[in-house]
C-alpha cells in the first residue's frame, strides 16, 4: 500500500499493511487484533519522515466531527475529533469569532495529532488553549480523558513524546476558546510588520489569522505543491554561558529568551549561514525562503532526506559547537 498521499513529504514509502478508521469502536477492536507484525498510527502525516518499505500496519485515524460541550458569556468549550483537519478547525472556530487558535492557522496535520508535539507558531502555542484530550491506551483499549496537566507541554514536546509514547491514540482534543475580549496576540515581529503594511491598528482575531495565512504563505512552502514537513529542526535551546560566547562571536544573530538560564537560538538561522538555504541534493532540498524547511522536489526517498538532514546537522555542529535536532518523527 502507497502511502505517498498520507504523508505531506510526498514519499513513496510502502506499508505492508493499511486501514482507516472512523469510529472509536473500529479503532478499539484493531489496536486489539494481534495478528499484526506492529501497528503505526497517522493522522494527517504532516510531522513523519517514512522510509521506504515499513513492515507494519498502518492506521489512518479519520475520525470526524465538532461539538460545543458548553459556554458561558465569555468562553466556549469545543470538543474536535482528531480527524479534524487542524486549519479547517481554525477557520470555523474564526467563522464563529471563537478566539484562541488564529496564530495558528495554516498549520499542516490533523487535530489529534497536534498536541503530541505541541504545535505553535508566532507567539501562541497548542497548550495556550488546551483542556484536555481523550486517548485510547493501546495496552488495554480503555478511551481515557488526559487533563491539560497530565500532558505535561513543553516547546515542541508533551507526555506523549515522552513517558507517554506509543501508548495511546488521540481520538478527540477539547479546546477552550473566547468569545468576547479576544487575547490578540500581535507581538510577534512578522505579525506587526504584516498588520503595518495593511494600516490595521486594531486588529480582530480574522485580521490575525489572514496575517499569518500571508506570512506562512510567503514563507513556507504549500504541501500540495512542494513535499515538506514544516520545520524539520527544532530551534536549539542553550544555557545562557553557550549563549554568550556564541552571541559575542555572532552579535547579529537572532535569539529568543526562554528563561534568566536558557536562550534559543533560530535552527533556520544556523542553517542559512552554512549555506545550505535553497541547496538542491537530487530531489532534497533546503526550501528557498525558510532554511529550517526541507523539500522534496520530486521523488525523494526518505533515505535522501535523511542523509540531507545529517550532512547539514554535521556542518552546523562543526561550524557554531551546536547540535539541532529533527524535530519530525522517523519511521523506519
Ligand atoms: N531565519 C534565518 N534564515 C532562515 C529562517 C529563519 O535567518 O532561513 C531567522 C529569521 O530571520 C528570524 C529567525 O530565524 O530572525 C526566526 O525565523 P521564523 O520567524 O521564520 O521562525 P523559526 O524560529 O524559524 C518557528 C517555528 C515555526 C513557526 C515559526 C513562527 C520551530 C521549530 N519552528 O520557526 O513552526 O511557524 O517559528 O512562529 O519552532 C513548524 O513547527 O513546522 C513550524 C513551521
Amino acid at each position: 500500500f502507497s502511502l505517498k498521499n498520507y504523508n505531506t513529504f510526498g514519499i513513496d514509502a510502502t506499508a505492508r499493511y493499511f486501514v482507516e478508521v472512523t469510529t472509536i469502536e473500529e479503532l478499539q477492536d484493531i489496536l486489539e487484533n494481534n495478528s499484526y507484525p506492529r501497528k503505526i498510527l497517522i493522522g494527517g502525516g504532516s510531522n513523519m519522515l517514512l522510509t521506504d518499505y515499513i513492515d507494519a500496519l498502518f492506521i489512518h485515524v479519520n475520525l470526524k466531527g465538532k461539538q460545543i460541550v458548553s459556554q458561558d458569556d465569555n468562553n466556549v468549550i469545543v470538543k474536535v475529533m482528531a480527524g479534524e483537519n487542524w486549519h479547517n478547525m481554525v477557520m470555523w472556530a474564526i467563522d464563529h469569532d471563537f478566539g484562541g487558535l488564529e496564530n495558528m492557522s495554516l498549520i499542516p496535520g490533523n487535530t489529534g495529532t497536534a498536541p503530541i508535539q505541541n504545535i505553535g507558531a508566532y507567539g501562541v502555542e497548542l497548550k495556550d488553549c488546551f483542556v484536555s484530550c481523550e486517548a485510547v491506551r493501546i495496552e488495554d483499549q480503555q478511551l481515557v480523558t488526559l487533563s491539560k496537566e497530565e500532558c505535561q507541554f513543553g516547546y515542541r514536546d508533551s507526555f506523549f513524546k515522552n513517558e507517554g509514547k506509543d501508548k495511546y491514540v488521540i481520538t478527540s482534543v477539547t479546546f477552550s476558546f473566547t468569545k468576547k475580549n479576544h487575547n490578540i496576540n500581535s507581538g510577534y515581529g512578522a505579525i506587526e510588520n504584516q498588520l503595518l503594511k495593511e494600516s490595521i491598528s486594531n486588529p480582530t482575531i480574522k485580521d490575525i489569522s489572514n496575517a499569518v495565512i500571508a506570512i506562512r504563505q510567503s514563507k513556507l512552502p504549500d504541501p500540495k505543491e512542494l513535499g515538506n514537513s514544516g520545520s524539520f529542526f527544532k530551534n536549539p535551546i542553550v544555557t545562557k554561558e553557550i549563549f554568550t560566547r556564541f552571541s559575542t562571536k555572532y552579535p547579529k544573530a537572532p535569539f529568543y529568551k526562554v528563561s534568566e538560564d536558557y536562550y534559543k537560538i533560530p535552527a533556520g538561522w544556523l542553517i542559512e549561514q552554512c549555506g545550505f538555504k535553497g541547496k538542491r541534493f537530487g530531489d532534497a532540498g533546503v526550501h528557498k525562503n525558510q532554511a529550517l524547511v526541507l523539500v522534496n522536489y520530486d521523488n525523494a526517498t526518505g533515505k535522501d532526506i535523511l542523509d540531507l538532514a545529517a550532512k547539514i546537522i554535521e556542518e552546523v555542529k562543526r561550524k557554531f559547537e551546536i547540535e539541532i535536532s529533527p524535530e519530525v518523527n522517523l519511521i523506519k
